[in-house]
């Protein structure tokens, strides 16, 4: 309300969305994000025609408003004025647009993301749960008002499968490790997930940056607007490269860094010298107010070092996420979980988890969490997979999630994206399933403290059955369970 009332008196104050922000319309739904503090807002039929009105470059509230009028019959500028400075006052409120008398004036107030603004986040920071209802509340509205016809919002594609690593857990076998992306099939994609309106696209591999037009097509991915992701270990990275992601307004970089003892690190990526070239360009990427994400999946070799990587981060006001269930090789040989930590490690890694981090401390204090997620939810879909995203190798062909490429559901070089994304069986197929077609689950009683994941199911299975729930996951989400209850009785007694 105070933003409307400096408004007020000023004839033609200028607007424009935030470098950060990204916007998509879909028919009478209207979507605005911003990347950097992971805010999200979904607006109504007609806050559509308020949101649609606004771009990159600097509008006058006359020229909105007139926009804003097109869209309606027999309504004038003067009519949406008074709602059009009070929608935009909110956005601007929420952060993610900028308003002021000049275009000038604009930049200086467009603070993007910068390491120096931050404060410092823990590991868990990611998953508070502010943010967590923040983005399901959108995506729950999202997912329910598309139901029937569900909208592509994530698109991964692998770059190549080649890799300058041979990391002793890797979901991709070593042999495979040979395809690039032809370029035309590339930018063929792209322009295809730009027309079915998909908000972003997330860069892998293999190794993404040992493709050769990695810089031209993170260029032709700016033009086309898309929030930017790259995963990547980093080692390749280049001045052109630094300076073509600080050019582009990368959502986030995601690296892996599996230790602070170089010797522990170059154990698991089989790569000697790899830790200091992740660790260095990590600095630089930060030097560069360059938002990364350190992901540490914990394994044999590291399972004591994973704390250290999460204060490091810490230290340095980057995200870190660990992940202590590791997933077979997408063609079911299972020897890379030779790597996996027994139960018993596992129960270490959950104590430290909760030791390291008070805000999830709080969570398991808090009054409802014993009774954590009891509710209902047979009807519930299982994942985002097919729902709102779906991943591309680089030959072309599309499966459903990281890690299940032996899952394909069609090919772009034969059948449009869009095709695939609507009709194809195995996309339907998955798209259908809900939490009730895991009967063990529903009534399970561990089951707030589980990671079921289908893709870990299928990899696991010799027939690649996603359907067929890994003990493993049951055994480890019991133990999440047991310690994070007994933890919360302990504190709860000594209270
Ligand atoms: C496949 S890599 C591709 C990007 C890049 N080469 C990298 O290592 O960051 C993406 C992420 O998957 C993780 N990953 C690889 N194999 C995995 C597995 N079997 N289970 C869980 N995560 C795995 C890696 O540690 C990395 O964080
Ligand atoms: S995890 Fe990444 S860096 Fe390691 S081998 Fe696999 S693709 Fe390469
Ligand atoms: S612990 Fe097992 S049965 Fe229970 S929810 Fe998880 S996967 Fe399903």
């Amino acid at each position: 309300m105070l933003t409307i009332k400096a408004h007020e008196g000023i004839e033609n104050m200028f607007y424009r969305q935030k470098f950060d922000t990204f916007i998509r319309i879909f028919d009478d739904v209207g979507y605005i994000t911003n990347k950097s503090d992971f805010a999200d807002r979904v607006t109504d039929a007609s806050g559509t025609s308020f949101l649609s009105a606004l771009s990159r470059s600097p509008q006058s509230l006359d020229t909105l408003c007139e926009k804003i009028a097109a869209s309606f019959v027999g309504v004038t500028p003067q009519d949406v004025r008074e709602d059009a400075l009070a929608f935009y006052a909110m956005l601007e409120t929420d952060g993610f647009i900028v308003s002021g008398e000049t275009p000038e004036e604009l930049d200086t107030k467009d603070t993007r993301f910068s390491y120096t603004a931050l404060n410092p986040k823990t590991a868990k920071t990611d998953f508070t749960p502010q943010i967590l209802r923040a983005k399901k509340s959108s995506q729950e509205y999202l997912e329910e008002h598309f139901k029937g016809s569900p909208r592509l919002f994530s698109f991964q594609m692998e770059l190549t499968s080649r890799c300058n690593e041979r990391c002793v857990h890797c979901y991709i076998p070593h042999e495979n490790k040979i395809s690039d992306i032809k370029p035309e099939l590339f930018y063929e994609v792209l322009e295809q997930c730009k027309e079915m309106g998909v908000l972003s696209v997330t860069l892998s591999g293999g190794e993404p940056i040992l493709h050769k037009n990695f810089c031209d097509f993170l260029r032709k991915a700016k033009e086309y607007d898309f929030s930017i992701n790259i995963l990547s270990n980093l080692t390749l990275l280049n001045d052109e490269i630094i300076a073509e992601m600080k050019a582009n307004r990368l959502s986030s970089v995601q690296v892996s860094l599996y230790s602070m003892k170089p010797e522990i690190h170059d154990s698991i990526t089989m790569l000697p010298g790899s830790f200091c070239k992740t660790r260095d360009n990590i600095l630089r990427l930060i030097e560069n107010d360059i938002p990364l994400q350190i992901s540490c999946p914990t394994m044999k070799q590291n399972k004591n070092c994973f704390a250290d990587v999460m204060k490091w981060a810490h230290d340095h006001k980057c995200r870190a996420t660990t992940d202590f269930i590791m997933m077979a090789r997408y063609d079911h040989t299972c020897s890379n979980l030779d790597n996996r930590l027994d139960l018993d490690d596992v129960g270490k890694v959950i104590t430290d988890i909760i030791e390291g981090d008070t805000q999830y401390q709080k969570d398991i204090l808090g009054s409802d969490f014993a009774e954590r997620d009891q509710r209902d939810r047979s009807n519930d879909i299982v994942c985002g997979v097919c729902v709102s995203s779906i991943c591309m190798v680089a030959n072309g062909n599309i499966y459903p999630c990281a890690g299940w490429q032996d899952y394909i559901c069609g090919n772009v070089q034969q059948t449009p994206l869009r095709e695939i994304w609507e009709n194809a069986p195995k996309v339907k197929y998955l798209r259908g399933l809900r939490k009730k077609d895991f009967p063990e689950c529903v009534q399970c009683l561990d089951r707030g403290f589980c990671a079921m994941c289908m893709v870990r199911n299928a990899n696991e299975n010799p027939e690649g059955d996603p359907l067929k729930i890994n003990p493993h996951f049951c055994k480890v989400a019991a133990l999440n369970r047991k310690i994070v209850l007994d933890w919360r009785n302990k504190k709860k007694t000594t209270q």
